[in-house]
């Protein structure tokens, strides 16, 4: 089982274990804001390749180097204006930009799944200490086994990763609780790869341009993560429920009234006032809490497509997907 340390009690003390970890090329699954993650010396083969056997993570899906700020960004990237504007305003913060790796780089091809670019972010807190500490780039994905939903503390992460790591960091709940914003400029306009933690609308304002979202049925994984099927409970998803079956675990959104809600088996309330931050921040856990009462089916009500409301559907939509 792994050794777990709670960082509000002892942050010296894990940073000082979780160093020695990372120094002998095992991976760490430490808190961020946005989701915990699986972090280990992006610059080390076998480092990297312990987080994808950890997770069962398919290779060609490349993973996000975390930085301490961005004069260590700018030493393993190139960035253009765009790009910088945006690191200045929202690092550290849940925004990963793709940028072209810088020639000479010491990101190892196995964290990039030996693409020209790299995915990085600068985490907020505890996980940028770390890495200062450290000293190299953290590659990270999220904490979990891959294709399963993101874990949002570190009861998530023991229960599905504890037997085949050695260290977790435990900080309580994310604060944000969805994965970081992806965004890659290119030519001067960007795209946005994966809806996250920082709203697009905060985004545009900054860059006084706006985003350009891809098509959804474009073929290559051009990235984000991002596979119908992803992000899936036990249970399937059903969306933009009105009614719910009696037996149906129920997730509401708001204070819009539902059919069928006394036979439920388990009926949880994103954010009764209606709050999409709020929302995020619960999402993963009561999927599991859902999935954890047995039913054989999740409803859930619509949720507005605003603001962090943008990556609540689409998470929802991946774990609603049909499986393979
Ligand atoms: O909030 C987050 O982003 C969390 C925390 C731990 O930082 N990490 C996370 O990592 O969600 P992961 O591996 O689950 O998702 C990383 C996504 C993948 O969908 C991957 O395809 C995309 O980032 N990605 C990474 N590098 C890329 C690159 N060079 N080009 C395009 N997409 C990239
Ligand atoms: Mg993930």
């Amino acid at each position: 089982m792994a050794l777990r340390i709670d960082i509000r009690q002892d942050a010296e003390g894990a940073i000082r274990q979780a160093v020695d970890v990372l120094a002998s090329a095992e991976p760490v699954a430490l808190p961020t804001e946005t989701v915990y993650g699986l972090a280990a010396d992006a610059t080390a083969a076998a480092a990297i390749t312990r987080i994808y056997e950890a997770k069962g993570r398919p290779r060609f899906n490349p993973l996000i180097c975390h930085m301490s700020d961005l004069a260590m960004a700018e030493r393993y990237a190139v960035f253009d204006p765009v790009s910088r504007r945006l690191a200045e305003a929202f690092w550290p913060g849940p925004l990963t930009l793709v940028l072209p790796l810088r020639p000479g780089s010491d990101i190892h091809p196995l964290a990039t799944a030996g693409l020209d670019t790299v995915g990085i972010r600068v985490p907020k807190g505890f996980a940028g200490d770390l890495i200062r500490a450290f000293g190299r780039p953290l590659a990270a994905p999220s904490a979990n086994t891959s294709g399963k939903i993101s874990a949002t503390d570190a009861d998530h992460v023991e229960a599905d990763l504890g037997n085949r790591i050695r260290l977790i960091l435990d900080a309580g709940p994310s604060d944000v609780g969805v994965e970081s914003t992806i965004v890659k400029v290119e030519n001067g306009e960007m795209r946005l790869l994966r809806p996250g933690g920082l709203a697009a609308a905060d985004i545009e304002r900054v860059a006084g341009q706006r985003l350009k979202r891809k098509r959804a049925a474009s073929a290559a994984i051009e990235a984000p993560g991002m596979l119908a099927s992803h992000y899936a409970p036990g249970a399937s998803v059903r969306l933009d429920a009105t009614d719910v079956a009696a037996g149906e675990a129920l997730i509401r959104f708001g204070q819009h009234p539902v059919a069928g809600e006394k036979e439920a088996a388990i009926v949880l309330n994103l954010s009764p006032g209606g709050d999409l931050s709020e929302a995020a921040a619960n999402l993963f856990a009561f999927m599991k809490r859902a999935d954890a009462s047995g039913a054989a089916s999740i409803a859930f009500t619509t949720i507005p497509d605003e603001g962090l409301g943008e990556a609540i559907n689409d998470r929802l939509r991946r774990a609603a997907a049909p499986r393979s």
